[in-house]
């Protein structure tokens, strides 16, 4: 008898970008020299400094329970942090630490959803979201935003509005797009949810990677008639590389937050104790904690400027300039015929041809286009340009 999977899990579909890293071990552990485009995580150690505060930590004892919501310590010192990097007032009961962004994003829609709900999703979409939406037993809404080069605005989320509509989820800079919604729009989306009792969970996961003119904004930056609408997922994993860590939170009104504690308590209870005293110990120290963000998105940031005017140059690859996270968007629906007849298709042929790893954008909601990670050495994208360059060919210039 086949095992009984529940229904809910049943529902969901596995990782589309599990997949591709996976595929990238397999054929390196057969010794194939691969370009891995498929990262989702920095290619940078955890600066020394957060290393040496976990280890102050065990030594000092952080070994015990926590309280669910957290240390005291790391709740107040992501307070600080938002008021000293961004002037917002946050009380400490509208935060609550968790185990990574996933985690936060979970407890966020667990909390508020209920069977039939119905939950608007912009494409592309981070593949986690309409998996949790289903797990929860809601209905993913999905709202199109080729139109707007993948930006979403506050129209397109009010025409998307059903009466059953509860939460939607945002994630600028984007995965998988890079793109940034405006600040501007951004309030004007959280005003039009606001106005119609709908709540906005927003994935700021990628908050620090945003390259100038785009400036970093949190939707905890909001006053707080609207804020009481949102609930921000922030993790540590991107912005201080510590994907291992699994370390994040959600700030929420706290009747939010209690919902989520609740439901923690009876699942993950909370992230590992020294883990939390190192954040916040960290976030304590706010000179060394931006400067060392700045170093790794000023590295994003010259690697973006020249890889995606590069990936522009090879025959059928359309790339708008993406303002953040470490993604570019490829279109490749202009070199597609009846061989090659699909992303997926041309993700296959750079897999097999030139032993180049990227994420066929159908996994994100927009079959067509592929996701390249620059979470990687100038050596690879330049090696992986070249390959491509010399696969496809390079545009007539006029
Ligand atoms: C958009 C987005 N949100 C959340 C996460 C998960 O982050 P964490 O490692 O903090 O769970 C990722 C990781 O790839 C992501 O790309």
């Amino acid at each position: 008898m086949p095992f009984p999977v529940s229904e809910n899990v049943a529902a969901m579909r596995g990782s589309s970008t599990l997949i591709a890293a996976q595929m990238a071990n397999e054929m390196r552990a057969r010794g194939i020299d691969v370009i891995d485009l498929s990262v989702g995580e920095p290619d940078f150690d955890t600066p020394q400094f957060i290393k040496d505060f976990a280890i102050e930590g065990l030594a000092k004892g952080f070994t015990r329970y926590t309280a669910t919501a957290g240390l005291a310590e790391f709740r107040t010192s992501v307070s600080d942090f938002y008021k000293a990097r961004f002037g917002a007032d946050i009380s400490v009961s509208e935060i609550a630490a968790s185990c990574g962004g996933k985690q936060a994003l979970f407890n966020a829609s667990a909390a508020i959803l209920n069977r039939d709900d119905d939950v608007l999703i912009p494409k592309p979409y981070w593949v986690t979201f309409p998996e949790i939406a289903t797990f929860c037993g809601a209905n993913s809404v999905f709202i199109e935003t080729e139109e707007t080069e993948f930006i979403l605005t506050a129209d397109q989320v009010a025409a998307a509005f059903t009466p059953r509509t509860k939460l939607l989820i945002i994630n600028s800079p984007s995965n998988p797009s890079g793109r940034v919604v405006p600040p501007a729009e951004m309030r004007k989306i959280v005003e039009v949810c606001a106005a119609r009792n709908v709540y906005v969970l927003t994935d700021e996961c990628y908050l620090f990677f945003a390259y100038s003119p785009a400036e970093p904004f949190s939707l905890a930056t909001l006053e707080p008639e609207l804020r009481k609408y949102v609930c921000v997922a922030g993790s540590f994993s991107k912005t201080y590389a510590m994907t291992g860590w699994r370390i994040g939170y959600t700030i929420a009104d706290p009747a939010w937050t209690s919902a989520m504690v609740k439901l923690q308590s009876h699942s993950a209870t909370h992230p590992t104790s020294f883990v939390q005293y190192a954040c916040a110990k960290a976030l304590g120290d706010v000179e060394q904690t931006i400067d060392a963000v700045n170093a790794m998105t000023s590295e994003y940031e010259r690697r973006r400027n020249w890889f995606v005017p590069a990936l522009n140059e090879i025959r059928g690859f359309s790339c708008p300039m993406p303002e953040g996270a470490f993604y570019a968007f490829v279109d490749v629906r202009e070199m597609l015929d009846e061989r090659v007849n699909s992303s997926a298709a041309v993700a296959d042929l750079l897999l097999s041809e030139a032993h180049i790893v990227v994420t066929d954008g159908a996994g994100f909601g927009a079959d067509g286009f592929l996701r390249f990670s620059y979470a990687t050495s100038m050596e690879n994208l330049e090696r992986a340009v070249a390959a491509m360059k010399a696969m496809f060919g390079t545009k007539v210039r006029l």
